[in-house]
């Protein structure tokens, strides 16, 4: 019963923490307080009314140099404030970048080229920072005095997002949608087309990557204007002590862009203001917030770096664009975009062209904290440096997305396919007995990551819908088999782990034993027996060393066996639950191994990439349990080679997309060294697999690491009379050791009747160390021919890999048959026992 709560318990977990890393941003909700939210909105709303009372030059802030008499106009908008104290007196450096940067890449604003109209999609590029004509620290700045009202939490600390080093990455995703206000608010679709409009809300996420300077990354969520026929957006970022959306028809560089921005920021801001204020108390979410999903900040914030983000999109590559040379006006060109763009999103299926790039270049500006950012590129620097921001419209995106999806779910569905052929091959116990079942935890784990991954991304995803969702089923699916196979490895060696078990019990109370010894049988005795140990199970693949070590046990106890073989019912649930046991624990672990990764996507590049690596390596490590477990059963092969080439290949490929794609769509740094090592290793461990089927399971493992097993393939020698026999019928007189007759039960040695009886010619060769003997096998009824040291001779170790491929021939039982290894390792998948005399034999 307690298991069952156990896995309640664990279910119940991993919805709770399903819904919780599934559900939408939680809003503040209670927190806040109608009050604070209403008193915002009040400050918004007298914002607004600012914005629609100024005029085009109504800011003009002190310019750097100028003497402070100097005439200046300053807005009575937060932030822009003389009083502020914001380094405003770059702001014209800020604007004359601006328009330089749109010259260099469109020309100038009269006869500009024409650009992608849509500018929906991902870029990324390296910045390069510059500082303003004065250094501004936090402590340059009296929030109280700035923002009065607001409580800031973290006051007296630097503030966050302040860029500090010289260099580093930016990845922008833009969203201009089409249901967003434009200006003129209605277009005539029949008269004047999309080209009439002059400006459209658009919206932007950046992560601003400071791996130089304060060694983080931070992203945030930018507002601003699209104006389309020039390719120009202007962003900024909105909170308590910069009134920046407010302000941005200001911050514009031409007059016509601050017209038609104040005419459609007057429109849109309104009308979200309205329905803000119809709901204070249900939806207290501040629209125009940069920090995403942040709820304290609603009544804490805590102040930030704001920043202005001006990006000028570059025009296509004519090559790819393919404009007649002589039609390349404008307007032809113009028309080849729109032609582009609306078979992007509505696929006619004319013609395959290549889809240009998205390039932009960017310069962002940060008036408080007092710094540029400038994104890398011509002409300031050679291209190889630095393109600006390069990347690829949305549709292109998704449509990758969704390739590496399906390719996913073909990779998985190859992984099934093995694992059937597999299950098909290991189908006896004996067989089962071989397989780690560690290595298919391993298996397990990861499709059940992959499982959840995908069925949570299912939920949000609407064009890549399909291909998760095959990748949802076919993960399942090979979970399900998965399972389905370790529930049978798991009943294989189920007597094994409980026969180890004891062994360790045994050896950590060796006292407790030893009185019940003296104590001899009683029955009370005999009943807290039963009911403290567990039950022990008779082997279903007739475990040799399971029954040794029973029989000694009741010899040295002097009790009966507890065996509750004949109470199939009680050992079925008691499977059960250990087998639930371990489900439930991979089941922590992988949602431990989930959310942690989730969390490393914002940790410092470096880290964030030494946890993936650690993360990939222990996956890629799947075969060392396999390994280890050959080496212990003294087993050579366990598993095909194409399921372990197989699965190796196919576990690889999905990581080899991510480092060494360099355009992946994760935007992970390509890492060749990374994957050559983690490929290297998969390579040693596939090998080593190798090693142990040729040359032996415990190659190179010191004797005595490892439990002593039967040695199928001992080195026979005509002397060594003393310790044991030359198989049965390979020579009468003489009799050879092997390496563990040791540990071969006495009894073997009277057994000298039975079949066997094979011819036997010696065939003698006096040059050699060895010579050859010959018998029957009595499997397949052909020639086995075998190696054996003549009497007199040196050790063979130096025999060396020929010596040890000559012993893999033949294989010799505890009973003194020998037969071809083939033969035998075929007979052994479906009896353990001798096939001539019916001895139990020790599995492989
Ligand atoms: C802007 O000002 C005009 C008059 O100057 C007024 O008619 C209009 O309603 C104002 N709009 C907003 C959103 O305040
Ligand atoms: C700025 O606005 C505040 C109130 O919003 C007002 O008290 C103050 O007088 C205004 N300042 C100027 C210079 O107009
Ligand atoms: C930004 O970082 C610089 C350099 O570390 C520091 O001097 C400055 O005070 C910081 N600015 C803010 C606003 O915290
Ligand atoms: C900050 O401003 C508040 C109110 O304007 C004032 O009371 C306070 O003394 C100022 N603090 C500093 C350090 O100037
Ligand atoms: C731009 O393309 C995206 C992706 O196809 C689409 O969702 C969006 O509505 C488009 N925006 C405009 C303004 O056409
Ligand atoms: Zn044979
Ligand atoms: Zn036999």
């Amino acid at each position: 019963m307690s298991q069952l709560q156990d896995n309640r318990g664990t279910l119940f977990l991993l919805l709770l923490l399903f819904w919780l890393a599934t559900s939408p941003d939680s809003n503040p909700g209670f927190i806040a307080g109608p009050a604070l939210v209403k008193s915002r909105l009040a400050r918004q709303r007298e914002a607004l009314g600012i914005l629609n009372s100024t005029q085009w030059g109504d800011f003009a802030p002190r310019r750097a140099g100028n003497p402070p008499e100097a005439e200046s106009k300053y807005l009575n908008l937060t932030g822009f404030r003389e009083e502020d104290g914001y380094a405003w007196e770059d702001f014209q450096r800020f604007q004359n970048r601006c328009e330089e940067w749109s010259a260099n890449a469109v020309g100038i604003p009269e006869a500009s080229v024409p650009v992608w109209q849509n500018a929906t999609g991902i870029i990324r590029g390296l910045w390069h920072r510059a500082n303003t004509s004065s250094p501004r620290y936090h402590s340059s700045y009296n929030l109280s005095q700035i923002s009065p009202g607001v409580t800031w939490s973290g006051y007296h600390s630097e503030w966050t997002r302040n860029a500090t080093g010289t260099d580093g990455r930016m990845l922008v995703r833009i969203e201009d949608y089409e249901d967003g206000a434009t200006e003129p608010e209605e277009v005539d679709k029949l008269v004047l087309e999309k080209a009439e409009i002059k400006a459209r809300e658009v919206a932007a996420t950046i992560n601003v990557d400071d791996a130089d300077g304060t060694g983080s990354s931070w992203e945030m969520r930018l507002h601003g204007v699209h104006w389309p026929r020039q390719g120009v957006m202007l962003f900024t970022t909105t909170s308590e002590k910069f009134a920046g959306i407010f302000g941005l028809p200001h911050l514009t560089t031409r007059e016509d862009f601050f017209e038609s921005s104040k005419a459609l920021l007057n429109r849109t801001l309104d009308k979200a203001l309205e329905r803000k204020e119809k709901r204070t108390f249900d939806d207290q979410f501040d629209p125009w917030t940069s920090t995403l999903d942040a709820p304290g900040e609603a009544w804490s914030p805590s102040p930030h770096c704001e920043y202005l983000l001006y990006v000028q999109i570059y025009p296509l590559d004519q090559d790819i664009l393919g404009v007649q040379p002589t039609l390349t006006g404008p307007e032809n060109v113009a028309k080849a975009i729109q032609d582009i763009e609306d078979e992007l999103r509505f696929p006619q299926g004319t013609g395959h062209r290549r889809i240009p790039q998205l390039q932009m270049s960017a310069v962002v500006y940060s008036p408080d904290c007092a710094f540029f950012l400038e994104t890398k590129g011509p002409p300031a620097y050679a291209p190889e440096d630095g393109k600006h921001l390069i990347g690829v419209k949305q549709e292109v995106f998704l449509y990758s997305v969704s390739t590496f999806l399906l390719g996913l779910a073909f990779t998985i569905f190859g992984q099934l396919q093995l694992l059937k052929m597999q299950m098909r091959e290991t189908s006896t116990p004996s067989t089962l007995c071989r397989v780690s079942f560690y290595t298919g935890c391993i298996m397990l784990l990861a499709d059940g990551i992959i499982f959840t991954g995908s069925a949570a991304w299912s939920f949000s995803a609407s064009t890549t819908l399909l291909p998760s969702l095959a990748i949802t089923c076919v993960s399942l699916l090979s979970m399900t088999v998965t399972t389905f196979f370790l529930a049978e490895i798991h009943r294989a060696q189920e007597p094994e782990w409980r026969r180890q078990e004891r062994e360790r019990e045994r050896q950590n109370a060796p006292t407790s034993t030893t009185p019940r010894h003296a104590t001899s049988p009683n029955p009370p005795d005999t009943a807290t027996r039963r009911s403290a140990s567990p039950p022990i199970i008779i082997p279903s693949d007739q475990d040799v060393d399971a029954e040794i070590a029973e029989n000694t046990n009741n010899e040295t106890t002097g009790l009966p066996a507890p065996v509750t073989a004949g109470n199939p019912t009680a050992n079925a649930q008691n499977l059960r639950t250990q087998l639930s046991n371990v489900f439930g624990r991979l089941l922590l672990i992988g949602i431990g191994v989930l959310f942690l990764s989730l969390a490393a996507a914002s940790w410092r590049p470096r880290i964030r990439a030494a946890y993936f690596n650690t993360v990939l390596f222990v996956y890629l490590s799947l075969w060392v349990p396999q390994i280890y477990r050959n080496a212990y059963r003294n087993c050579r092969r366990a598993l095909a080679w194409r399921f372990v080439a197989g699965q190796s290949a196919l576990r690889l490929l999905p990581v080899a997309y991510f480092y060494a794609v360099p355009g992946n769509f994760a935007f992970a740094e390509p890492d060749r060294a990374a994957l050559a090592a983690l490929a290297a290793w998969l390579w040693l461990q596939t090998c080593t697999l190798a090693a142990q089927a040729v040359l032996g399971p415990r190659f190179g493992v010191p004797r005595g690491w490892m439990p002593d097993a039967w040695e199928y393939h001992p080195v026979l020698r005509e002397d060594n009379v003393e310790a044991g026999g030359l198989p049965i019928g390979l020579v009468a007189a003489a009799a050879p050791g092997s390496p563990t007759a040791a540990s071969a039960p006495p009894e073997l040695e009277r057994d000298d009747g039975g079949g066997g009886s094979g011819s036997k010619k010696p065939l003698l060769a006096p040059q050699q160390r060895t010579s050859t003997h010959v018998i029957d096998c009595a499997i397949c009824r052909e020639v086995l021919e075998v190696p054996v040291i003549r009497a007199g001779a040196e050790d063979p170790a130096a025999g060396g890999v020929t010596g040890v491929l000559a012993r893999r021939a033949y294989m010799v039982t505890p009973c003194r048959h020998i037969f071809h290894s083939a033969c035998l390792e075929g007979w052994m998948r479906f009896r353990l026992q001798c096939p001539i005399c019916r001895e139990e034999l020790p599995p492989l």
